[in-house]
């Protein structure tokens, strides 16, 4: 038995999604234990492409079983959305492997109204969500105001839940002078879905616990990254969840002391995709990613900021994860560069800092301390072992697991799953 969790050490849209799916083949569930369908997950192979959302990667592995854990909220209409679509790439889903915690909470068409008004109230403060409703289907869960993925079995109930949670929210809705929910509508609609979704609804913490005790291995795939965790990240400017290596625990049931590994997924260079201060922020670097294709939102489709790798960021990340290992993804984004550049520390009025402040501000004000790299000038893309890559990449890399304080496991010069070389 060996149980790994794969979280991202940076703002997310790491790569999480392909290292999860390499590394699903000596796995036999893969859990989903944070966020909701904010997250996008993309896994090339065979030349096909597929985007997750709220179905762990897994999925596209034969025989394997996807959970998406009590940590997890749910969006019926998006998940259901997701199915159909996965289905019509030939991808077989139904209640065999793929099953949803009792306890997920449901998003619901009232917290996307709830998120979209309180981002056009916020104009140029918004924290740029991904619109899913995210934020108040979590705020409607710590508030105990929720409803959850058991009542998709009990429609009665959740009929009579649903309709007092519209009214009750289309009070606030009223008051920001946005349209209504449609009570009627609503109610049809994921009453509806609920008759899809019932047979995937499981009691998944025995599950897990059972297949642990089966000797199973398990995946737990991170969603967003440890800057945008409730606690840990550059907050507001966060997601609302514990999207770092110990909400894998509280979001599926399973303990800490039955985790034997975790692996932080780290880009090369830093992306970033909404609002919220970036040290290394350079606008050259992003142009010729965005020139090549590269770095658009598998969500929503926006531009993705992007920068040099900020190793303050991902030797902190190390520490709250407990990382044993990185996976350094997208290493083929810096094939063309004369020069490379790599945040080792960052000045905060002047004085050195090592490690992020506590406040958004703050890390705007940090002015990162570069060391430069003499760039590789070769398509890495065709590499198939580790030990053919450039020496002047080889160096790059050792110099990020000795900032980071981590060994290197994996390296993707590419996004097939065959593009993928062990260190
Ligand atoms: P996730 O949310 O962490 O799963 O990451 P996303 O799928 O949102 O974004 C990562 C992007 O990088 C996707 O477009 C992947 O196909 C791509 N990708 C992942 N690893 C590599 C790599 O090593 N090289 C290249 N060129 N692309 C990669
Ligand atoms: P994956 O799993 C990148 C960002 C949004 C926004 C902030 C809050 O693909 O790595 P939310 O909709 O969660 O309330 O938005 O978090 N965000 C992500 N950025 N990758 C993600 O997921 C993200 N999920 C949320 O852009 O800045
Ligand atoms: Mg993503």
């Amino acid at each position: 038995m060996s149980n790994t969790i794969v979280v991202g050490a940076q703002w997310g849209d790491e790569g999480k999604g392909k290292i999860v799916d390499y590394l699903t083949e000596n796995i036999d569930v893969v859990v989903r234990a944070a966020g909701g369908n904010n997250a996008g997950h993309t896994v090339i192979n065979g030349g096909t492409k597929y985007i997750l959302h709220l179905i762990p990667s897994g999925i596209l592995w034969a025989g394997k079983k996807c959970v998406i854990g009590n940590g997890v909220v749910m969006d019926p209409l998006g998940l259901i959305e997701e199915m159909n679509k996965l289905r019509g790439q030939g991808v077989t889903i139904d209640p065999s492997n793929l099953m949803i915690s009792e306890t997920a909470h449901l998003v619901l068409p009232y917290h996307k109204a709830l998120d979209l008004a309180r981002e056009a109230r916020l104009g140029d403060a918004k924290i740029g969500t991904t619109g899913r409703g995210i934020g108040p289907a979590y705020a409607d869960k710590v508030e105990r105001g929720g409803l959850r993925a058991v009542l998709l079995t009990k429609p009665e109930t959740l009929a009579s839940e649903l309709r007092a949670r519209i009214q009750w929210h289309n009070q606030t809705l009223a008051s920001a002078g946005v349209a209504l929910v449609d009570e009627e509508e609503t109610v049809t609609k994921i009453l509806a879905a609920a008759e899809i979704l019932a047979p995937h609804v499981a009691n998944t913490t025995v599950f897990l616990h059972e297949a642990v005790r089966a000797g199973k291995n398990m995946l737990f795939e991170g969603a967003q990254g440890t800057y945008l965790d409730i606690d840990h990240g550059t907050y507001p400017f966060v997601t609302s969840s514990s999207t770092t290596s110990g909400g894998a625990c509280t979001g599926s049931g399973v303990p800490p002391r039955m985790i034997d590994k975790v692996v932080a997924v780290t880009k090369a260079y830093t992306t970033r995709v909404g609002s919220g201060p970036f040290v290394t922020e350079n606008d050259a670097i992003g142009d010729m990613l965005h020139n090549m294709g590269r770095e658009f939102g598998a969500t929503t489709g926006r531009a993705r900021r992007c920068g040099w790798l900020d190793t303050v960021l991902v030797r902190y990340a190390v520490m709250i994860n407990g990382a044993d290992e990185l996976a350094i993804t997208n290493l083929d984004g810096l094939d063309g560069l004369d020069t490379i550049k790599l945040c080792t520390s960052y000045t905060l009025h002047g004085k050195p800092l090592n490690h992020p402040p506590a406040t958004a501000t703050d890390l705007a004000d940090c002015v990162p301390v570069y060391e430069e790299h003499k760039g590789w000038k070769q398509d890495l893309s065709g590499i198939t072992r580790y030990e053919d890559l450039p020496a002047l990449a080889k160096a790059y890399l050792n110099r990020v697991s000795e900032l980071a304080g981590a060994r290197i496991s994996l390296v993707g010069i590419g996004p097939s799953r065959d593009q993928t070389l062990i260190a």
